[in-house]
């Protein structure tokens, strides 16, 4: 059987089990399987395993994946014949790693937050019924599956357009590793790819914008990544948000009456990403047109 073969191959070394496989390959030719199987062929010609047979690098056969083909077109009884369905997750991960080396960027910077969960590969991957990237779903769909709490933050008030087919989970989080190791979490920097506008570079730049060195640091700081019940997807709601690291300076309740109490924090800040006039990220309207008396008082230093 297949996985005896496989477990002596593990036991000798790593060629030996590749050339095992290759073995089994030639035993049964992928076109008596096509006999019974009609069709398998065409539906695989259309995903990356379409079937080539040798002298190509990687030879893909039916017996790649499936192994005890012998006995099973002799007797095609299911039970007859390997199918990595009916595999442990450990099992699978050595046959597809026959081929690949998978999310290897992600494997070994530790960024891939499902390494360490015992999946097997085919809790995400389907070979023969395999969305983009052979996933299991369409991308809009895949991972909800499993998240289902990140799935229903799509649907609050104010949210990124995922439903809508605008930006998916991928967009965010990579598994590849192919762009940026860190995106498995989702890692802020990502933003800067999208919202170039807030993200600057501006002259005087929001501290909290850019604290990217802790988890949960940068653009996230202030924003819910996925979705939640405030505007513009906030974490809190007007003037707490703002309460959450300042307290309100003193002369904000004395000075003019305490307007900046009165007013909510973004009516006066309202750069608050940054600002390339003033270090307090004051809207640059506010000594014109709001108050034309600001500036030109001198009491207040526009650009200091
Ligand atoms: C003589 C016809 C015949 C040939 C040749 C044949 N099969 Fe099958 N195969 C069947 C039948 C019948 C079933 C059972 C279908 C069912 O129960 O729905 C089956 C079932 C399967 C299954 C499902 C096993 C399971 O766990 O349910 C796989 C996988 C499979 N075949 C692969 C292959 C491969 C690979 C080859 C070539 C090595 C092959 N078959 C050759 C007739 C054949
Ligand atoms: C790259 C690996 C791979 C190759 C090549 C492959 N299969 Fe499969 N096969 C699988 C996996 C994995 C499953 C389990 C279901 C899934 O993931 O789609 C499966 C399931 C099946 C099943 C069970 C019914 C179903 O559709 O799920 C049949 C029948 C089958 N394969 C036949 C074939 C035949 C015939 C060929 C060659 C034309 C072939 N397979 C080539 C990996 C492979
Ligand atoms: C015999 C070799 C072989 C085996 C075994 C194999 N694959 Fe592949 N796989 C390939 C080749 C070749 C490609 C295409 C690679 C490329 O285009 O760079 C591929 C591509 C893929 C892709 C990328 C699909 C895409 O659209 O980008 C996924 C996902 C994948 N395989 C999953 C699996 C899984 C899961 C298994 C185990 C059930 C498996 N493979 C087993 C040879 C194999
Ligand atoms: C938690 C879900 C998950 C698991 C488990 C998983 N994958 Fe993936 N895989 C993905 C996602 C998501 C992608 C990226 C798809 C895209 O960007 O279109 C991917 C991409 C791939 C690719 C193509 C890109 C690359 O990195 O080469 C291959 C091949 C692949 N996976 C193989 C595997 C194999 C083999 C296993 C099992 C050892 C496995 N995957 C387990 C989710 C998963
Ligand atoms: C088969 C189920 C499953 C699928 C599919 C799946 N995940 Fe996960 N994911 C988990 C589990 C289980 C964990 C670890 C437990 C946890 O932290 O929630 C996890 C962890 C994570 C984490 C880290 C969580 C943390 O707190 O650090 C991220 C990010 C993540 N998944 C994103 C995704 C994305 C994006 C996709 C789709 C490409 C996806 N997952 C697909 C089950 C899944
Ligand atoms: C706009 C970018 C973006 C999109 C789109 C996105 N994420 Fe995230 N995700 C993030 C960021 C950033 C974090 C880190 C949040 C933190 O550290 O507080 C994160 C955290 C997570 C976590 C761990 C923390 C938690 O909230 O449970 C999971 C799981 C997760 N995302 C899954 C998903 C899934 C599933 C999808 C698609 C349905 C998705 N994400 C779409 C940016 C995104
Ligand atoms: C793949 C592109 C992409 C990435 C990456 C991305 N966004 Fe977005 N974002 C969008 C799109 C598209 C919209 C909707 C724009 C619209 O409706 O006009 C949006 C909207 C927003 C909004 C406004 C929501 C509202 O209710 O008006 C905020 C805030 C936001 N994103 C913050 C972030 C943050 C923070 C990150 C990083 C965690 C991020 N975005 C990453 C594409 C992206
Ligand atoms: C200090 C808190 C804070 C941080 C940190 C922050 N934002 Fe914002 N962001 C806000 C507030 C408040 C608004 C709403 C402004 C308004 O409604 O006038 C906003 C609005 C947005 C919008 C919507 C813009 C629009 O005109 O509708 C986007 C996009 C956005 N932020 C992206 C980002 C990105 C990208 C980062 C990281 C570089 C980031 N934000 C960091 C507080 C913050
Ligand atoms: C995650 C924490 C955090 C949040 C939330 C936050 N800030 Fe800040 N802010 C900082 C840090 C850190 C600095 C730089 C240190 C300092 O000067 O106090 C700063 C600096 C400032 C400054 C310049 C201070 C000076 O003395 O020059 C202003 C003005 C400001 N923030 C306004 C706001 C407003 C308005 C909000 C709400 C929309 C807000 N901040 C939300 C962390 C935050
Ligand atoms: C009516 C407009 C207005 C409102 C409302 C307002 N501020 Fe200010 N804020 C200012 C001005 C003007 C300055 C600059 C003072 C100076 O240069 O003497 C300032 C300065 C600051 C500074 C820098 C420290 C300091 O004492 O100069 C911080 C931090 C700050 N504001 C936070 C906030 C927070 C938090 C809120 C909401 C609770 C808020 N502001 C509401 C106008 C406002």
């Amino acid at each position: 059987m297949f996985p005896i073969y496989r477990t002596i191959g593990l036991a000798i070394s790593g060629i030996v089990l590749i050339m095992a496989a290759a073995a089994v390959g030639q035993t049964v030719d992928s076109e008596t399987c096509l006999n019974c199987h009609e069709g398998y062929d065409a539906e695989l010609a259309a995903t990356a395993h379409a079937l080539l047979p040798p002298p190509h690098r990687i030879a893909l056969q039916c017996a790649s994946c499936h192994s005890g083909g012998e006995q099973h077109i002799e007797d095609p009884l299911p039970t007859n014949i390997g199918n990595p369905a009916a595999l442990p997750a450990g099992e699978v991960a050595t046959l597809c790693r026959d081929c690949h080396v998978p999310h290897a960027e992600m494997n070994t910077t530790g960024f891939d937050p499902h390494a360490a969960q015992g999946f097997s590969c085919l809790s995400c991957h389907s070979v023969h019924q395999g969305q983009e990237g052979l996933l299991l779903d369409d991308k809009t769909e895949f991972c909800g599956r499993c998240h289902v709490a990140v799935k229903t933050a799509f649907a609050g008030r104010s949210r990124h357009p995922v439903a809508d087919g605008v930006v998916d989970c991928l967009s965010c989080h990579s598994f590849t590793g192919t762009t940026e190791p860190q995106f498995g979490h989702g890692a802020s920097a990502n933003c800067y790819s999208c919202h170039p506008e807030q993200s600057g570079p501006f002259i005087h730049t929001h501290p909290a914008a850019i604290s990217f060195a802790v988890k949960g640091g940068g653009c996230i700081e202030c924003h819910q990544p996925h979705g939640g019940p405030n505007d513009r997807l906030l974490n809190q709601p007007g003037s707490t948000l703002c309460l959450q690291c300042h307290g309100v300076p003193p002369g904000h309740r004395t000075t003019h009456s305490g307007l900046g109490l009165k007013w909510a924090c973004l009516d006066c800040h309202s750069d608050i990403h940054g600002s390339n006039d003033n270090n307090k990220f004051l809207d640059p309207d506010l000594g014109t047109i709001l108050f034309p008396d600001c500036y030109q008082s001198g009491c207040h230093i526009f650009d200091d």
